[in-house]
């Protein structure tokens, strides 16, 4: 089979850096081409020394160039719009990470990779184990009656608590079908940095040093179950993305979320 052709869109940031140094490396995959908006030059040199690949910033432009299949985007929600829409006009397929887009435009998504044949996966986590955690988390959800979680993160993230420990929340507790049982805080101080879901307790910790973490304590009379995810490095994307490259291109229309490609649903 011959090897699917990626571009990365955003290949300059934190995650496409990741992504153009280890999707080079990959049998059945060939990246073919690179957009950022701070691409300098016309060509970008990949890491494993074997070739350099056209760079530029008109995504158009490295479309028409380098004919890939699937365009693989880590950027900021308002390129990504635009990207998508050229990208799926020109009939390649789509793997979004880019995070905080609108319900509208996920939707608007769908219905671009509905009308020119293409698939679409987006997943706001591409890191298997933290798509675990959450899939373990719901299934614990059933038995025990109360829960908190702990997410840490390095100190330059801006919200609190974090995406990630929020839709657990609401995932354990749609599992669940009822709110958690919350023990009380008898005497306790209100001003500590927690935020509450349905009788979740969550607390949010940022400190240098630390990447993406999080821990959902469940408690039952006598016991205690942890499940707990830590990120090391932006490398835990790669698998995940690389899945969902290879399940896109057999694909029409939308996928939301990892889980779906990890048939995670069928096991509930
Ligand atoms: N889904 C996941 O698992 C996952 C994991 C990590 C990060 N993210 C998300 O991925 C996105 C990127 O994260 P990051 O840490 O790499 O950010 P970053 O700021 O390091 O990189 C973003 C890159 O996009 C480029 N860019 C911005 N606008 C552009 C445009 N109009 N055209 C072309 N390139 C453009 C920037 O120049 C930059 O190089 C964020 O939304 C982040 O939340 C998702």
């Amino acid at each position: 089979m011959e090897p699917i052709k990626v571009v990365i869109h955003g290949a300059l940031g934190r995650v496409g850096r990741e992504m153009v140094n280890s999707l080079c490396r990959q049998n059945d995959i060939r990246l073919v081409g690179a957009v950022d908006r701070k691409a300098s030059g016309d060509s970008l040199a990949l890491p494993d020394n074997s070739v350099t690949i056209p760079f530029f910033t008109d995504l158009d432009r490295i479309i028409t160039t380098c004919r890939p299949d699937v365009m693989v985007d880590f950027t900021v929600a308002k390129a990504t719009m635009p990207a998508a829409r050229i990208a799926t006009k020109r009939g390649v397929h789509l793997v979004i990470g880019t995070t905080g887009l609108a319900a509208s435009e996920i939707d608007e998504i769908d219905q671009l990779a509905k009308a020119h044949h293409v698939g679409a996966v987006i997943a706001p986590n591409f890191a298997l184990g933290a798509v675990l955690m959450m899939h373990l988390a719901k299934i614990a959800a059933k038995y025990l009656d109360y829960a908190e979680i702990i997410e840490l993160h390095h100190h330059l993230k801006l919200d609190a608590p974090s995406g990630t420990a929020l839709s657990t929340a609401r995932a354990m507790v749609q599992s669940r079908g009822k709110p958690f049982v919350h023990p009380g805080e008898p005497g306790q101080t209100q001003n500590s940095r927690r935020e509450q879901v349905d009788g979740i307790t969550i607390h949010s910790v940022r400190l240098p040093g630390l990447m993406a973490h999080q821990e959902i304590l469940f408690g039952a009379p006598g016991q205690t179950l942890s499940i707990r995810h830590d990120t090391i490095n932006r490398e835990c994307y790669v698998p995940g993305v690389i899945l969902a490259i290879k399940e896109v291109v057999k694909r029409q229309g939308l996928v939301y979320g990892l889980d779906i490609l990890l048939n995670l649903q069928e096991t509930k």
